[in-house]
């Protein structure tokens, strides 16, 4: 690690947004709405990731979307007439909330995905936009809570290591097939190197039980092996893939154990703990909301 840090590192500023999947977790709400759009108290689930990528530096927005995804694309747009009739109405903090989901003309971009092909196809989209620079991979639904935001902490890692760098985190043995895995080389404590990288491996097969969660810095580099990847596991085209070709480099493919709280919003059962958890960290929710649990929690102890 000590040689790069003395070489140069070029700053992350683009970040890609994988939103094409359809969703069919969450069915029948994503019949008619995008699944990023639903919500964790009362913010959508793609504000938590623009708001994580903006905190680290991230000026331009990529979103790789597809059919039925255009309700996203006027989250992010102004609306001149709720906003008029907010200021008249004198409702400043509600145009406050609303001016933080406002994007600047040109600092977002949509790429379409025509066809469900995975999630490294999916980034693969948007590799003109991406060019000759690296960038940030975001997957919306890892939310993570964390008192500096993920993504700031893994470009403060990435400021020592250069080359690739995955969020990590330790899961039960059992779970390793539903997740990216690391086979470590070096174990540095909160950074590790990786010589390896194996997409949802079979039980028994996983080479540790160090998980990547979907934060990612990237070298253009990955652009260029998705250019020629095979289909992976489950037929489609992975990232972990065409990262792990880049690991075969000693000292090129970094995992970072992340200081924060993950929830799979991909599931139901995380999605909800989300929605707990942030409810209960909102001051104006709080105890009303926790009373309100106590006494359920109560209630069904009494009915046991
Ligand atoms: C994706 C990635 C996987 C990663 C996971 C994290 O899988 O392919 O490597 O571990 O996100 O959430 P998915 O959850 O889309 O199946």
């Amino acid at each position: 690690m000590a040689a790069k840090q003395t070489r140069r590192i070029q700053k992350v500023t683009k970040a890609v947004f994988p939103v094409a999947g359809m969703g069919t977790r969450f069915l029948p709400a994503t019949k008619s709405i995008p699944k990023e759009i639903l919500t964790l108290v009362d913010r959508p689930l793609i504000q938590y990731a623009i708001d994580e990528a903006r905190a680290a530096g991230i000026k331009e927005f990529i979103f790789v979307t597809s059919r039925g995804k255009s309700a996203l694309e006027d989250y992010f747009d102004h609306s001149p007439e709720l906003e008029s009739t907010l200021r008249r109405a004198g409702k400043d903090a509600l145009l406050e909330i609303l001016r933080e989901t406002n994007m600047d003309s040109g600092a977002i971009a949509y790429v379409r995905q025509n066809r469900p092909m995975g999630l490294g196809h999916a980034v693969w989209c948007a590799r003109r936009l991406i060019g000759d620079e690296p960038f940030a991979v975001l997957l919306p639904d890892d939310v993570i809570a964390a008192e500096k935001p993920c993504l700031q902490q893994m470009v403060e890692a990435y400021a020592q290591t250069g080359g690739n760098i995955v969020a990590a985190m330790e899961v039960p043995l059992a779970k390793t097939a539903s997740y990216g895995v690391l086979d470590v080389a070096q174990d540095m404590g909160s950074i590790v190197s990786v010589k390896g990288m194996v997409e949802k491996p079979k039980a028994g097969t996983e080479p540790s039980n160090l998980a990547v969660i979907g934060r990612y810095i990237l070298s253009p580099k990955v652009m260029l092996n998705l250019d020629k990847l095979k289909p992976g596991a489950g037929g489609e085209i992975q990232l972990t893939d065409a990262i792990a070709q880049e690991a075969e480099i000693p000292g090129n493919v970094f995992g970072y154990r992340f200081r924060g709280q993950r929830y799979d919003c991909g599931s139901k059962a995380g999605f909800l703990q989300a929605t707990v958890a942030f409810a209960l960290s909102r001051p104006d929710l709080r105890d009303e909301f926790s009373t309100y649990l106590n006494d359920m929690v109560a209630m069904q102890k009494a009915a046991q």
